[in-house]
């Protein structure tokens, strides 16, 4: 099980506070292009922490000799997996021509796939859709992952459904054209040396349970498990992985805190984490006031961990 990656959402803090909840689950970055890998500030878009393992960077790019430059820091800088966005359909991506409209080009995704695993100690892995616009996805899909794994690449997360690259917002595009599960189980039946994973849609553990005993090899999940992190993620680890169970929603407060702490000492902002946790309690008794509190109060440039103390005081309370 994975959490996908979403730009904005899944930056360092939000993966920490995933981490807290689920040792084992993989996380994902947010997308960072090539160019910026290599040219950019590499500890602002690429610095994590240790405890976030197992990690993944995903790039966005279609040019292969970038991609090989920004795969190898990447993996000089201690990811644990390398990720090529071909599934991403926002306009100002569409116009570098990467991310969803690779699904044409087969052929320089392999390429691009080639030179980032010559270049990388680390596994090279693809997301990607179904299709793009008018293809059939029954005819592109395979033949997608028939060009791109014959360079090596061996796991593939697809989102179940197609990218409508024109007239469609990036958020439509993630809820507008249907999702076809059975294509991807077709997937792993065709391609049963490929370790395929399902993106798309998937609000529980469930349903992801379903998935797994269904012959996929993996689920990712991104908006539910940003919305609602616990729900989805603490029982990740016994339920998928056969591990220990995690804490419970209070000791991941109390395992937040001295990272909080040492970001507030480094001269970082409250809300800059407060923002990924708001959904912690989600479903809980008090929970409207948990986000109320963070909310109004953990913007202020002065707030400090009593601002997690007040909005935690309902919640003890409540479960008292
Ligand atoms: C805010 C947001 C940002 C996203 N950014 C990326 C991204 O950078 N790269 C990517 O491959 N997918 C991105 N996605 C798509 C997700 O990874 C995922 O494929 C999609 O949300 C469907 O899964 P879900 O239904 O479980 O959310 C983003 C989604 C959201 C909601």
């Amino acid at each position: 099980m994975s959490i996908a990656p979403m730009m904005d959402w899944t930056d360092r803090h939000c993966r920490y506070f995933h981490r807290q909840i689920s040792a084992c689950a993989l996380l994902y970055t947010e997308m960072v292009t090539a160019p910026a890998v290599i040219h950019g500030d590499r500890d602002r878009l690429l610095g994590f922490d240790g405890a976030e393992h197992p990690v993944a960077l995903q790039l966005g790019g279609s040019e292969p000799a970038e991609l090989a430059e920004a795969a190898r820091i990447a993996g000089d800088m201690g990811y644990d997996e390398i990720n090529l966005n071909v599934g991403c359909p926002s306009d100002r991506v569409q116009s570098g021509c990467f991310g969803a409209v690779l699904m044409e080009r087969p052929e320089l995704v392999a390429d691009c796939a080639a030179a980032m695993i010559a270049a990388s100690t680390v596994e090279v892995t693809v997301k990607c859709r179904i299709g793009v616009d008018d293809q059939v996805p029954e005819e592109v899909l395979p033949a997608f992952l028939e060009a791109v794994s014959a360079t090596g690449v061996k796991r593939f997360a697809i989102h179940a459904r197609k990218a409508w690259l024109q007239g469609l917002s990036p958020k439509e595009n993630r809820d507008i054209p249907p999702l076809d599960y059975p294509l991807v189980a077709a997937m792993k039946r065709a391609f049963p040396q490929l370790h395929i994973s399902v993106n798309g849609g998937v609000t529980s553990l469930d349903q992801a349970e379903a998935f797994l005993a269904d012959g996929l090899d993996g689920v990712m999940i991104g908006r539910a498990a940003y919305h609602e992190p616990y729900d989805v993620l603490a029982e990740a680890d016994e339920r998928i992985f056969g591990a220990g169970s995690g804490p419970d929603r209070f000791e991941v407060i109390e395992r937040m805190r001295p990272y909080i702490a040492r970001h507030l000492e480094g001269g970082g902002r409250l809300h800059q984490i407060t923002r990924h946790i708001l959904g912690l309690f989600h479903g809980q008794p008090g929970a409207r006031a948990w986000r109320r509190i963070l909310s109004e109060r953990a913007n202020a440039p002065d707030a400090g961990l009593d601002v997690i103390d007040a909005a935690l005081q309902p919640m003890r309370r409540l479960a008292a």
